[in-house]
């Protein structure tokens, strides 16, 4: 059975007289233990594909399932790492606090939060900021504790939005080693949504390209990259470029609308 299975998603927003068909008709699937990218052009509905997926929004028409089970609301065994860390922790707690909230849903002991909580913020390198409020972290750590608090939930599925747009670059480089080394750990299924193409194929086992909006699935490319992947050689590598220019190519036709066979390969080598 697949992780997760998103078929015919549609979603259009209305009101204030207003209506945008953000997504038009989306399927793909998700294995369980998977690493998947999402990249896409700006605008083109990933935000609103994610939380359809998360059970945030109801979709116009389609669905999506989860280990099989329709998806209606939020479902127990996913977390999220939204696009806007700043807005998503609460300034007046502070960050051990900020990670335990979730945990308090799920009716756990006081003990096995705490050790939840102290497990996940060393996981994220940030051992010794429970005390601090986020407001005291700078951007990188903010989405560094985000991310924890996914984590301490322990979820199979973890759904992330753009998560490192607002951080400097090298910054981005340790929190992507971090993801990927998170999800070699913990076999947690991975949805990650960039922009950003070398992020898409350093990270991904498989990147899903989404076209303009109305959007659909434009193309899904397998990684055929080395699962043990460090920034300094993956993206030298000839097949990094290989990969990264083909996806390029992809979202350059995606934007100027040329229809596109989608297919789940992988280009050949030159
Ligand atoms: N709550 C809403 N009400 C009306 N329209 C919306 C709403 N949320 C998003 N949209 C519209 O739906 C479309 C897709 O937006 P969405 O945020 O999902 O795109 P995105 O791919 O995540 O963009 P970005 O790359 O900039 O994050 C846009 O045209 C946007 O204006
Ligand atoms: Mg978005």
């Amino acid at each position: 059975m697949h992780a997760l299975v998103v078929s015919g998603l549609r979603k259009v927003y209305e009101g204030s007289g207003r209506r945008v068909e953000a997504v038009r008709d989306l399927t793909f699937t998700v294995e369980a233990g998977e690493l998947v990218c999402l990249v896409g052009p700006s605008g083109c509905g990933k935000t609103t594909l994610l939380k359809c997926m998360g059970g945030l929004l109801t979709p116009t028409g389609g669905e999506v399932r989860l280990a099989g089970e329709k998806v209606s609301g939020p479902p127990p065994g996913m977390a999220f790492v939204f696009q806007e860390y700043g807005r998503s922790l609460f300034p007046w707690m502070r960050v051990g606090e900020n990670v335990e909230l979730p945990l308090k849903q799920k009716g756990l002991s006081k003990a096995r939060r705490r050790e939840l909580v102290s497990d996940a913020l060393e996981s994220v390198g940030l051992a010794d900021a429970a005390g601090a409020y986020p407001w005291q972290l700078s951007g990188g750590m903010q989405q560094r504790v985000a991310i924890a608090r996914a984590l301490a939930y322990e979820p199979q599925v973890l759904l992330m939005d753009e998560p490192f747009a607002a951080v400097d670059a090298q910054t981005r480089a340790d929190l992507e080693d971090l993801v990927r080394g998170l999800w070699r750990e913990r076999g947690i299924t991975i949805l990650f949504v960039t922009h950003d193409i070398d992020e898409a194929v350093y990270l991904g086992q498989r990147v899903i390209v989404l076209s303009a909006s109305p959007t659909v699935v434009q193309e899904q490319l397998k990684v055929d990259l080395p699962d043990e992947r460090d920034q300094l050689h993956t993206r030298v590598a000839p097949r990094f470029a290989e990969l990264r220019t083909h996806v390029y190519e992809q979202i350059q036709s995606a934007k100027r609308g040329t229809p596109s066979l989608t297919k789940t390969d992988t280009p050949p080598p030159h």
